[in-house]
C-alpha cells in the first residue's frame, strides 16, 4: 500500500445516507479536504442485523476504501458499526487513523438541568456493552432513558427516495417519532422531565425538525456531527496530513458511493449537500 499523502482522500461511511448528516460538519470544519462517501444503503439497517454482519460489512468497506482510494484517515460516520466494529477496525487496520461516532451522554449529563436525558438509537446500538459503558460512565446524577428506534432508519431512507423534494415528512417518519419520545417519558423543563435529547444515530439528525415540532423549542436536541468533524482535524494535524491548502489538488472534492439505488443516494445528496448527480456512483453490495 502506498502511503497516504496530506492529498489523499478522507473516507467516511454509514449504513445509509444517515452519515451525510456527518459530512456535512466534515467539509464545513475541512472545507480543503476531498472525501469519499460509502452509504451501504443495500445492506441496511444494521442496528437490526446482529454484530457479525456489521462487522462483517464495515471491514469490508474499509478494505474497499483503502486499497481503491488510498484513504488517510477514516470516518465510522454511524453509531451501530461504531458500537459494533470500531475495535475490530483498529485491529484490521493498524496505521489508519479511524474517528467512530458514538451517542453524545457526556455533553448532555453535563447540560441537562433536569437530570434527565432521552437517547434516540437503533437497538443495535442501545443493546451493546458499548452504550452500557458509556451510559454507566456518566449517569451519575443523570438518568438515561434510551430508546431503541425500530424501523425508523428504513423510514428515513424510504423518505429520501419516495420524497425527493422533502416537502414533508411522510406520515410514518412523524408516527414513529411520535411513538418512540412518548415511549422515553414527559419533555419539558420542569422537574421530572425529560430537556435533553441525544440522537444516538446518525440518520436521526435528518428528522431533527419532525422532532423539534414534536417535543417544542425548549427541549436541547444534541448530535455528534460537529464534535466528530473537530476530533477529525486534530488527527489530521497530529499526523501532519491536513491538506495544503494552497495546493489545487486539495479542491474539496467529494465522491459519493452507494450499494443500493443510485437515485436515492443522488437525491439526498443533491437535497442535504447540494451535490451534482454526477459525483455519486453505485458499488456491489
Ligand atoms: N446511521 C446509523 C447509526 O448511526 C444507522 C444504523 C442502521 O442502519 O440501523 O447508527
Amino acid at each position: 500500500m502506498s502511503q497516504p499523502m496530506p492529498a489523499s482522500p478522507i473516507g467516511v461511511f454509514d449504513s445509509g445516507v444517515g452519515g451525510l448528516s456527518v459530512l456535512l460538519e466534515l467539509r464545513r470544519e475541512l472545507p480543503h479536504e476531498n472525501f469519499i462517501y460509502v452509504a451501504d444503503t443495500g445492506n441496511a439497517p444494521y442496528g437490526e442485523r446482529g454484530d457479525d454482519f456489521v462487522q462483517q460489512r464495515t471491514l469490508a468497506i474499509a478494505r474497499y476504501l483503502q486499497d481503491a482510494h488510498h484513504i488517510k484517515a477514516l470516518v465510522v460516520a454511524c453509531n451501530t458499526a461504531t458500537t459494533a466494529a470500531v475495535s475490530e477496525l483498529r485491529s484490521a487496520f493498524p496505521d489508519l487513523p479511524v474517528i467512530g461516532v458514538e451517542p453524545a451522554l457526556k455533553p448532555a449529563a453535563a447540560s441537562s438541568q433536569t437530570h434527565r436525558v432521552g437517547v434516540m438509537a437503533t437497538r443495535g446500538t442501545v443493546q451493546s456493552a458499548r452504550f452500557e459503558q458509556l451510559r454507566l460512565a456518566f449517569s451519575d446524577g443523570t438518568e438515561f432513558r434510551p430508546q431503541a428506534c425500530d424501523g425508523l432508519v428504513r423510514a428515513i431512507e424510504r423518505g429520501v427516495e419516495e420524497d425527493p423534494a422533502h416537502a414533508t415528512a411522510p406520515a410514518e417518519i412523524r408516527a414513529l417519532c411520535a411513538r418512540y419520545t412518548a415511549a422515553m417519558g414527559s419533555f419539558g423543563q420542569r422537574t421530572g422531565d425529560i430537556d435533553t435529547l441525544v440522537l444516538g444515530c446518525t440518520h436521526y439528525v435528518f428528522i431533527k425538525d419532525e422532532l423539534r415540532e414534536l417535543l417544542g423549542p425548549d427541549v436541547h436536541i444534541i448530535d455528534t456531527g460537529a464534535p466528530v468533524a473537530r476530533q477529525t482535524r486534530r488527527i489530521l494535524v497530529q499526523r501532519d496530513t491536513l491538506a495544503d491548502e494552497s495546493d489545487a489538488a486539495h479542491a474539496g472534492q467529494v465522491r459519493l458511493y452507494t450499494t443500493g439505488r443510485l437515485t436515492a443516494l443522488q437525491a439526498a445528496g443533491q437535497r442535504w449537500l447540494q451535490l451534482a448527480p454526477e459525483q455519486c456512483a453505485t458499488l456491489p453490495a
